[in-house]
């Protein structure tokens, strides 16, 4: 795996690459799971050059205190690399992404950019779109994968796609959970072990929504907030049940078949988010 820090040389690799190749991109911000991996090998099974980025990226934490925690795993998240087989690995330094006081682009897409994670984490999609951007512009994939467990970011970046007419296809990988539906996430490993044994309720919520989905959605969301009820270690901010395309939340009156459930509550001091669709 060839490992860039500089955006300079990256361009200049890339660029010299035959205009045919496929170049396919896994943007990620490291602490790497089986989620990421399994993107990387979707990469690679469609394109001809996988290129992965790690880089935390400061402009999209709202709370400096989550930015100063955020999993940092670099030396073990490139042997995971290699072992998939990722072609190229892009981790560049603050400093060279960013330019001081550089000043950070508002994008107000409506519910898409501003309900749910905008709503509670001002700035942060401001902070992805503009890191994406960048990303992006450097790399010039042909195609772009993320997860679907962040189902608000996925639904961003496709209206970055669409709204910038950006020719690159984008791929969404679904969710790998633990053996007990726990969605996996580079957040999940500074769980306590009581943290990590309640974390599993945001699953066990959102399966129970998905195997009743017929029922209207004001009884979704109350049979969703009991598995949270009673348990001081959890501070809910959110429970919605919206349309799966623009995120307007469904009329409580409703059937849910079709739409899709998203949480997030905070375990202790870990902000955990999860979505399914409900069908
Ligand atoms: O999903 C993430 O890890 C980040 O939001 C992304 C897309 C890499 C942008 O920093």
């Amino acid at each position: 795996m060839l490992v860039f820090t500089q955006i300079g040389p990256l361009k200049a690799y890339l660029s010299n690459q035959k205009p045919q190749q496929s170049i396919g991109f896994v943007p990620t911000m490291g602490a790497l799971h089986a989620g990421h991996l399994s993107l990387v090998q979707q990469s690679k099974a469609s394109n001809d050059l996988t290129v992965a980025s790690i880089f935390v990226n400061p402009t999209q934490f709202n709370n400096p205190n989550d930015l100063a925690h955020y999993p940092r795993t670099l030396s073990l998240d490139m042997i995971l690399l290699e072992q998939v087989g990722c072609d190229v690995l892009f981790c560049p330094h603050a400093d060279e992404v960013y330019e001081s006081n550089e000043a950070i682009e508002q994008y107000n897409w409506g519910a898409i950019t501003h309900s749910l994670e905008g709503a509670y984490r001002p700035g942060h999609f401001d902070g992805v779109i503009t890191i994406v951007r960048k990303l992006f512009s450097w790399v010039r994939p042909t195609r772009a994968y993320f997860g679907k467990k962040d189902y608000q970011q996925c639904a961003v970046i496709k209206e970055l796609v669409n709204r910038f007419h950006l020719p690159i296809m984008l791929e969404f990988g679904e969710t790998l959970r633990e053996v007990d539906g726990l969605a996996m996430s580079s957040r999940n490993t500074r769980l306590s072990v009581e943290e990590r044994q309640l974390a599993v309720r945001v699953s066990k919520a959102l399966f129970e929504a998905k195997a009743n989905h017929q029922q209207l959605a004001s009884e979704a969301h109350q049979s969703m907030a009991t598995f949270f009820e009673g348990e001081p270690l959890f501070r809910l901010e959110y429970i919605a049940i919206v349309d799966q395309a623009n995120l307007t939340p469904l009329a409580p009156n409703k059937p849910t078949t079709g739409s899709v459930a998203l949480i997030a509550v905070w375990c202790g001091n870990v902000r955990l988010i999860d979505s399914m669709i409900l069908q």
